[in-house]
Formats: C-alpha cells, structure tokens, sequence
C-alpha cells in the first residue's frame, strides 16, 4: 500500500466528551467503568491490553495480553520463563495500554508488576477450559519450535498422561499484578482537540490533572 493512502486514513472522533465528573475519584473504579462499557458493546477482546517492559538494556518490548482480574491491581497470566517474564524480573516497571476503538477510547496505566500468589494462580488455572490447561503445559513459551507439529504431539501426549485427571497448574505459570502509580483517560474529540484526563499517585492520593491532546 503507498505511503500516501496510509497518510490519508483518518476519522473525526465525535462520540462522547471527557471531563472529571464522568470519572470516578478512584481510577481503578473508573477503569471498570470503561471496561464494563466496553463489554456491554459487545467489542471484540474488550479485555485486551497491550503491556510493555523493558529489558536490563532499556529496550521496550510490547505485546497483547488479556485482563483477568481487576481488584487493587490488574491482573494477567502467562509464562514466567517468557520473554516478558524475565524482563520483569530485571525490571518490574510496566506500562499498559486498552484500546476501544468503537468507543474512541483509550487507558494508559504505569506502575510496578509482581507474581500473584501460587494459590491465586491455581485458583484460575483451575477454572480454565482444559485444553488451555494442556496448552499452558505443551508451550514452553517463547522457545524456537523446528516444527509445529512437536506442540501438538507435546499437547496429545500431555493429554495422554493427564485422562481423568486433573491437569496441575505447570510452576513456570502463573499470574502477575500491575499495580498503578498512573492512569491516563484518553476519550477522541473532533479536529484533534481530544480529552486526557491523568491520575497520578503521590503520598498515597490520587492526584488528577487535565493534559492537553
Ligand atoms: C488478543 C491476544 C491475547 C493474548 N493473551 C495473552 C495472555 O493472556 N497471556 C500471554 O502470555 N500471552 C497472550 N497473548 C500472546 C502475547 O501477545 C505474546 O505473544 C506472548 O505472551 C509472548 O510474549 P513475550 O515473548 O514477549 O513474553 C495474546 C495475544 C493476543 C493477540
């Protein structure tokens, strides 16, 4: 596709405006909000986020993972020996993004990741469709594969070894917290002049500014 047809794609944003009294003082309220207008839409993954750590060298590293608890922190599984698992053991600094297109919307969230307790993470394997279950014990995630037919017979003979059984969460999987130090509330208006609303915690208190676009 040339250059020009890419730098002609663009939208007014006309859907909603932003301002704090649409916003909740507790941004992970506000948060759930979103999300839940998000669900209700029925849009496509309304809970994916896109998380970015970055490596001892400073290098960024993002990709899509899914929100799956959202208390004092938000919450996500994957594969502690992954790339993103050992960034955060150098570097437990993140940052998150949530996009809603439909909804011209947008979450930015910074903070500091930890692991989620054992009991936690089996709580939620636990309640995972089994093939899921097999997957998260076949993939050793991030590792080069010669072929893929080697994580499908990993799958079939972990299924093999687990018949009526239950499948045991694998040590190497398990959930992270994102806890957040800020949040930015992004809400498209028309000629660019968009809404961004910031959170930022200081001593404790969320402290709460109005950005320009
Ligand atoms: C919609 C979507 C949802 C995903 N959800 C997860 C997830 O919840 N956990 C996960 O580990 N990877 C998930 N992935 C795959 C990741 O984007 C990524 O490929 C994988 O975690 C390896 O990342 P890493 O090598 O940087 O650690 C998802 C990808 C997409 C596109």
């Amino acid at each position: 596709m040339p250059n020009r047809e890419l730098a002609d794609i663009r939208i007014q944003y006309q859907r909603d405006a932003l301002d704090w009294s649409k916003l909740d003082n507790n941004p992970l309220l506000s948060l759930q909000n979103w999300m839940s207008d998000a669900i209700q839409n029925a849009l496509l993954e309304p809970t994916a986020m896109t998380i970015a750590t970055a490596d001892a060298q400073g290098q960024p590293h993002a990709r899509v993972v899914l929100l799956k608890g959202l208390d004092h922190g938000l919450v996500f599984y994957t594969n502690y020996d992954s790339a993103k698992g050992q960034e955060l053991m150098q570097n437990p600094k993140a940052a998150c993004t949530f996009f809603w297109p439909a909804l011209e919307r947008q979450i930015r969230v910074e903070g500091v990741i930890h692991k989620i307790s054992d009991q936690e993470s089996d709580h939620y394997f636990g309640s995972r469709p089994r093939d899921s279950q097999l997957a998260a014990c076949a993939s050793r995630q991030g590792h080069v594969i010669a072929d893929r037919s080697l994580l499908e017979n990993a799958f079939a003979h972990i299924a093999t070894q687990f018949i009526n059984q239950p499948i045991p969460r694998p040590a190497n999987w398990g959930g992270y917290r994102l806890a957040p130090t800020r949040f930015e509330f992004w809400q498209g208006r028309p000629n660019r002049l968009h809404d961004r609303l910031v959170y930022r915690l200081e001593s404790g208190n969320w402290q709460r500014e109005r950005l320009s676009p």
